[in-house]
C-alpha cells in the first residue's frame, strides 16, 4: 500500500515542510492516529492536504461527505471532526485488514455514530446509493477514478465539490507515454484522461491543488448525468 508518488512533492520540499510543521494542530485522537499511520506506512491523506481540508471546511461548512477508500479511517474521522456533530461521512472500502483497522477505531473515535462504513468494492456500491452528499473525496484507486466519477457525481448535490487525490504521478502524468514505465502505463493514461475530461467539461468548474500528489477539485454545475 505503499505510495511512492508521497516522495515526490509537486511542491518543492522546503514549502512543504513548512505546511507540514505549521498547520493548524488536530485534536490528540487524531494527530496520534495520524502519527501512527505514518509510521506504519498505512496511506491516509498527506498533512498538507489535512490543513487544506481544515480551512477548507471551516469556509465552506459541508454537512455531508462521500468517501471512496476508508483505509484505517483517519480521513473519515478528520470530515466528521471538521463538520461537527450534524455532519455525516459515508465511507468505501474493500480490503479486509484495512474494513477491521478501520473497524476498531471508528468504535473507538466515531463519539456520534455520525461515520457509515460501507464494505465492498467502489464501483458497485456507488451503483446502490441514493443519498445525495455535499462532498466526494475520491481516495482510491487512482486507475478507476475515470470509470467512478459520472456515478460519483450522481450522488453530489448541484453546487456540491469532488476532490479527487493523487493525480499527478509525482508530476509524471504530463509526460509523454512513451517515457512511462509499462506497469504504470495504464494508470497513466487513465489519470491523463480524467484531468483532460474533467477540465474540458463544460458543467463543471475544476482546479487542480499541487498538494501531496496533487488534489484535483471540482464543483457540479447541473442537474445532469456526466459522461466521460
Ligand atoms: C489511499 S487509501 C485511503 C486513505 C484514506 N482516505 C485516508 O486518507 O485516511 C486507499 C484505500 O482505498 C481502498 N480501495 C482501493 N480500491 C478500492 C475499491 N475499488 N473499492 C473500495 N476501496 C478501494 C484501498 O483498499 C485503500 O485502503
Amino acid at each position: 500500500m505503499h505510495n511512492e508518488m508521497l516522495h515526490h512533492p509537486a511542491i518543492p520540499v522546503p514549502l512543504r515542510n513548512f505546511l507540514r510543521s505549521h498547520g493548524q494542530p488536530l485534536p490528540a485522537p487524531l494527530a496520534e492516529l495520524e502519527t501512527s499511520a505514518r509510521d506504519r506506512d498505512v496511506p491516509i491523506i498527506p498533512h498538507e492536504t489535512v490543513d487544506y481540508f481544515q480551512t477548507w471546511f471551516r469556509q465552506v461548512h459541508p454537512t455531508s461527505v462521500l468517501e471512496l477508500g476508508t483505509a484505517i479511517g483517519f480521513s473519515a474521522l478528520l470530515f466528521s471532526h471538521l463538520m461537527g456533530s450534524q455532519g455525516k461521512v459515508s465511507t468505501i472500502e474493500r480490503a479486509p485488514t484495512m474494513i477491521d483497522h478501520a473497524r476498531a477505531n471508528l468504535a473507538q473515535y466515531d463519539h456520534h455514530h455520525q461515520i457509515t462504513m460501507l464494505t465492498g468494492d467502489a464501483t458497485d456500491i456507488l451503483s446502490t446509493l441514493t443519498d445525495t452528499y455535499d462532498v466526494a473525496f475520491m481516495d482510491s484507486a487512482k486507475a478507476q477514478y475515470i470509470h467512478q466519477l459520472p456515478a460519483v457525481l450522481a450522488r453530489v448535490k448541484v453546487g456540491g465539490t469532488v476532490f479527487i487525490d493523487d493525480v499527478l504521478q509525482g508530476g509524471t502524468v504530463f509526460s509523454p507515454e512513451t517515457e512511462i514505465p509499462h506497469r504504470l502505463k495504464g494508470i497513466h493514461r487513465n489519470l491523463r484522461q480524467l484531468l483532460d475530461s474533467v477540465f474540458a467539461e463544460p458543467d463543471l468548474t475544476a482546479t487542480l491543488i499541487p498538494l501531496g500528489d496533487g488534489l484535483l477539485m471540482m464543483t457540479k454545475n447541473a442537474d445532469k448525468a456526466y459522461h466521460f
